[in-house]
This record gives structure tokens, sequence and C-alpha cells, in this order.
């Protein structure tokens, strides 16, 4: 595989042909926020959050850089006064639906977002997809799921496999960036019970 030569920040980087830009950008220990994105999964670009300014053969861009591949003497800018304004309104359409996720919270400091900028619509759920691929591509147990769709769309587990996978692994829950994935769970227990308990389950 060849090697690829690109800047990121005004520093050379080499990067692997077929890398993503955040991925570049990640191995040469420079950081760009992400939402949907983990190492194990495959790249969505849902969030938007990781966008980046690209510059080659005097076009600008701005691109999703998780999903966004590396070129030869591509010019990356993780921040610039456009990417942050943009971020910034990410976030602050994030917090409408999630305003007390922490993760949200630290971002939106970093960015001067405003939680109150849009109405609320806590439905505490980003919609990153996070807990629904890890559990299909890395877990091939396909336990959680969304269901509905547009503004309606909302994460379900399957209590007939949750009952069956889910007590014993809980791998999705620390990857949430809000408190939407466990409150799911919490009701998928008790709404369907007898679902088992971590606590029972591990006294069995
Ligand atoms: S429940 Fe959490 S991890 Fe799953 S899609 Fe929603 S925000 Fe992402
Ligand atoms: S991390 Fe790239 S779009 Fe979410």
């Amino acid at each position: 595989m060849s090697e690829i030569l690109l800047q990121i920040d005004g520093k050379e980087v080499r990067a692997k042909e077929g890398m993503t830009v955040l991925e570049a950008a990640q191995s040469a220990g420079i950081s760009i926020p992400t939402l949907c994105h983990h190492e194990k999964l495959e790249p969505f670009g849902g969030c938007r959050l990781c966008i980046v300014e690209v510059e080659a053969r005097g076009w600008t861009n701005i691109v999703v850089s998780c999903v966004y591949p590396v070129a030869k003497n591509l010019i990356v800018r993780t921040r610039s006064e456009k990417v942050d304004r943009i971020r910034k309104m990410i976030l602050e359409l994030l917090l409408a639906h999630a305003p007390d996720a922490f993760e949200l919270q630290d971002l939106a400091k970093a960015y001067g977002a405003d939680k109150n900028r849009f109405e609320k619509e806590a439905s505490f759920c980003i919609h990153c997809g996070l807990c629904v691929r890890y559990c299909a591509e890395v877990k091939k147990k396909h336990a959680v799921g969304f269901v509905d769709r547009g503004i309606r769309k909302e994460i379900s587990f399957i209590p007939e496999i949750a009952a069956k996978e889910c007590w014993n692994c809980k791998e999705c829950f620390p990857l949430c960036p809000t408190e939407a994935l466990q409150a799911a769970f919490v009701l998928t227990q008790s709404l369907f019970s007898p679902l088992p308990s971590s606590k029972s389950a591990s006294e069995e």
C-alpha cells in the first residue's frame, strides 16, 4: 500500500492509501471531535461533527473527515472560522435533543455552543447509531435498532434478543454519548419482564 503525504494543521503527515482524513489526523496525534465514529465500526458519517476544511488544487471544501479519504498533497485544517461555526451549530442542534449529555456539554464549552438556541426536543438519542452498529457489526446480535423514521425515529431493544444477549454484554452502554441507550434498556426490562437484570444474572 503506497504512502501518501498530506498536511494537517500545518504538520506534515504520512498516511496509507485508503485511510480517512480522520484516521490520518489521529495517527499524527491531531484531535478532531467525533460523535458517531468508532474504530471497530465501518465509517458512518452521521453526526457531521468531524468536518474539516480541505484544500486541493486551489479549491477549498468542507468535508466529513471520518469518511473522506486522504489524498496526496491535501491540505487539511481541522479548525477554521467556518469549521468552528458549522460545528457550533451542529452541537446546538444536538443539544436540543440531549441538553444534559456530558459529552455534548464539554464540546459546547469548547465551541461556544448555546444549548438554548434551538427549541428543545428532548429525545435524548442523537441518532449517532453507535449502539445499533456496534451490536450488529461487532457483536452480530442485532439486539438494538431504530424504529420509526424522521423526527420520530428512536432507539429500541428487541426484547426477545435482548433477554438472551444483553444482560451479559452491555458493551454498547459506554459508547452512547447520552443517557438514551440505558433508558431504552431499562424500558425494555420493565415492559418485557422477566428480562434478567445484571444483579440477578450475576447471582445465578
Ligand atoms: S441510543 Fe445513544 S448510542 Fe444509540 S444511537 Fe442514540 S445516542 Fe447513539
Ligand atoms: S464522526 Fe464523522 S460524521 Fe460523526
